[in-house]
């Protein structure tokens, strides 16, 4: 097991360290920058289903389900056309109207989820066409679907997902661009423009990595309290989500992500000065609200750990701690941002002893109800 660690304490932290080349792996072959082209043989062969739809429905679960809340605002966003994110547990049971003019996309890292492949069946059933984003290659997901493409992230041990979850990211951003193109939703310079950020995402998400010292110490700090806050707007209020997740399933501390407009509707009456909350303030996107919540929160004594693009003075100065990410599009921001919490949650569960990867109660994955 040890090898198989590859020197790393923990298999979490190998695949956290895994990313820049996981993302790599998963745009390698589908996105040809010098060419401005992007292609997949499981959208192409169907393409005339995905620019038919009425709307494309995403099931998953957990972390996969966060990664269906990003690819909301990246397909609405980019491609123009009505997402819709479900729960699979939810959806299958609740009578959903799906007609044959619905596109779903099931998000399933192991590909084994009881809930997202029962959803899967429903939808077949009514008609809709069903496309997997898996990384595990053949499995029951894979098989079951109509279509799918693989994130090629390589095996993710560690029950927390990590870079399952920025790969599924990844692949969801080049259907979304793709789409985006053959629907006229995207300009050939812009299109252009998102290959070439997305390309320097694997070396962004490096040097984000190169903060993990000030990171553990930060989770020095704060891993005695009992609750945390995460907020986020826009394509970062999933991060936000997904950054709580990481926190409950690896540390046993309460955790809740929120988007950050929302903080005034109930959160707001938890903070004090021992609640730390981690606020994803990066540059593009909301920003200048986002500082007002940040305000908000200083005046209520609570301790607040920004998320921030390099170089930013401005929340650095109403901050107790801020950690940087390197600049990007706004849409491939989930991309850098998410890389902190999973570290500062890796580094909270380790000085807490915990069992980081095979927490208590938790499975890899979830075959049974
Ligand atoms: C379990 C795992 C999570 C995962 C979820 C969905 O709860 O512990 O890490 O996000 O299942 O799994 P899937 O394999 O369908 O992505």
């Amino acid at each position: 097991e040890q090898i198989e660690k590859g020197g790393y304490d923990h298999f979490m932290l190998k695949e956290i360290y895994e990313q820049p080349s996981a993302i790599k792996d998963t745009y390698r072959g589908r996105m040809l920058v010098d060419e401005a082209i992007i292609k997949m043989a499981g959208v192409e062969d169907n393409m005339k289903k995905f620019l038919n739809a009425n709307r494309i429905i995403i099931v998953a679960c957990g972390t996969s389900w966060h990664a269906g809340l990003v690819a909301e605002y990246i397909f609405e966003d980019l491609a123009r056309i009505p997402v819709e994110v479900e729960y699979a547990s939810e959806f299958r049971y609740r009578n959903p109207v799906i007609t044959e003019k619905d596109v779903v996309i099931a998000i399933s890292q192991s590909g084994e989820t009881a809930d997202t492949l029962a959803a899967i069946k429903l939808a077949k059933s009514k008609g809709a066409f069903v496309f997997g984003v898996c990384n595990v290659v053949g499995s029951s997901i894979a098989r079951e679907t109509n279509a799918g493409a693989y994130t090629h992230a390589g095996p993710e041990i560690g029950v927390a997902s990590t870079k399952a979850f920025t790969t599924q990211i990844t692949l969801l951003t080049l259907i979304a661009l793709r789409l985006a193109r053959a629907n006229g939703t995207i300009s050939s310079s812009d299109f252009r423009h998102h290959l070439i950020e997305l390309e320097m995402i694997p070396e962004k998400v490096k040097k984000t990595l190169e903060s993990e010292a000030h990171i553990k110490m930060i989770a020095d700090i704060y891993k005695d309290v009992h609750h945390f806050l995460y907020l986020g707007r826009g394509y970062n209020f999933p991060v936000a989500l997904e950054g709580a997740l990481k926190l409950k399933e690896i540390s046993y501390i309460h955790a809740e992500g929120y988007p950050a407009a929302e903080m005034k509707h109930g959160p707001i009456a938890l903070i004090d000065e021992n609640m730390p909350i981690v606020v994803i303030a990066t540059k593009r996107g909301h920003y200048e609200k986002v500082v007002s919540n940040i305000q908000e929160i200083k005046s209520r004594k609570g301790k607040i750990i920004g998320i921030v693009t390099e170089g930013d003075v401005e929340v650095k100065a109403l901050a107790d701690h801020v950690i940087e990410v390197p600049e990007t599009l706004e849409s491939l921001s989930p991309l850098l941002t998410t890389i902190p919490l999973q570290l500062l949650s890796y580094h909270i569960a380790v000085m807490l002893n915990r069992n980081v990867d095979q927490p208590r109660n938790l499975a890899k994955s979830v075959t049974v109800e």
